[in-house]
């Protein structure tokens, strides 16, 4: 049997596919290119820049698993891909400690305008003045999307002294109880938080969760972080909060378009900004490999899928 990772995939993930199939890593691919030659394979292996479009499922002629190397499935058309009986499996766990870690520090950077200061010093000016920053001390914390990773970034902040609070229509308040954590609206957090983290999948109900009317209601000295996916919070309601100081700050790992040169958001001196590292880690990337590579076997021999 023969499977195309089309994404780069951790060595020791291409190892496991290469004790059993015949594997080709061909990265880059257009849709065009994965059209032409997925008829030929057993499994696909992704990571987040290939889209498995409807096109590129209807062509697919002995594809039996997607697998992707990392969370979100957002670039997987699986709706096309059940009605064609592909599974399609992730690695809901091996990247969450990294993404977590990411999100303290985006929060940290924020707080004490990290990446500015060392644009400024590295551009040979000493500006101590202008990066007076604040202490997370203390402060409340908003958590939107209480799952894998924002019950890691809570616990991680309740480390830093930080008092939580969190939206998620799915956890129980015994769960929260548990944690810590003071369950609220989403209405309420933006009103009472100091710095407020999404960490939610992206669909219907929260593309936008954050918009013009969310920022309207924070404080002044609110700073918000995405490290989850581009479009839970709006980008054009962020950039004109950022842009008239409505708050004070945002640390962005992910765009509604990646990569992001023509958002709002590029510009905005306020805006500190990675390209998607939530996940990029030697540690994540091993655990997700292997734990897709060993998906991608199960199922190739005629086993079950533990996270389809
Ligand atoms: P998860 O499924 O464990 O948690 C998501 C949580 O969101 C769940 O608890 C769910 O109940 C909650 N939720 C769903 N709908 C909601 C709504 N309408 N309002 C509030 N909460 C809602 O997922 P996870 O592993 O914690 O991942 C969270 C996000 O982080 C995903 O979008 C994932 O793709 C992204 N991610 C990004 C990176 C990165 O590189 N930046 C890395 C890993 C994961
Ligand atoms: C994910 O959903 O796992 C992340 O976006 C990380 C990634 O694959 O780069």
């Amino acid at each position: 049997m023969k499977v195309l990772v089309s994404d780069p995939l951790s060595e020791q993930g291409l190892t496991i596919l290469q004790q059993h199939f015949t594997v080709d890593v061909l990265t880059g691919l257009s849709e065009e290119e994965l059209v032409e030659k997925i008829p030929e394979y057993d499994a696909l292996v992704i990571r987040s820049g290939t889209q498995v479009t409807r096109k590129v499922i209807e062509a697919a002629d002995k594809l039996k698993i997607v697998g992707r190397a990392g969370v979100g499935v957002d670039n997987v058309d699986v709706e096309a891909a059940t009605e064609k009986g592909i599974i399609v499996v992730n690695a809901p766990e091996g990247n969450m400690l990294s993404a977590a870690e990411h999100t303290i520090a985006m929060m940290m950077a924020l707080a004490r305008n990290v990446a500015q200061a060392n644009e400024s010093l590295k551009s040979k000016k000493w500006e101590r003045s202008k990066f007076m920053g604040v202490e997370v001390n203390g402060k409340t914390l908003g958590v939107i999307g209480l799952g894998r990773i924002g019950a890691e970034v809570a616990k991680r902040a309740q480390g830093l002294n930080m008092n939580i609070l969190a939206y998620d229509p799915f956890v129980s308040d015994e769960r929260a109880k548990e944690m810590g954590v003071t369950m609220m609206s989403v209405q309420e957090i933006v009103k009472l938080a100091d710095f407020i983290t999404v960490h939610t999948p992206l669909t219907k109900e929260t593309r936008n969760i954050i918009d013009a009317e969310e920022f309207a209601l924070m404080k002044s000295n609110a700073r918000i972080i995405n490290c989850a996916r581009g479009g839970i919070i709006n980008e054009e309601a962020l950039a004109d909060a950022l842009n008239t100081n409505k708050i004070a700050g945002a640390a962005i790992d992910v765009f509604v378009n990646e990569p992001p040169f023509d958002s709002p958001l590029i510009d905005c001196k306020t805006l500190i900004a990675t390209p998607h590292l939530g996940a990029s880690t030697e540690e994540a990337q091993i655990n997700v490999a292997v734990s897709v590579a060993e998906e991608v076997v199960s199922v190739l021999n005629g086993g079950t899928a533990k996270s389809a």
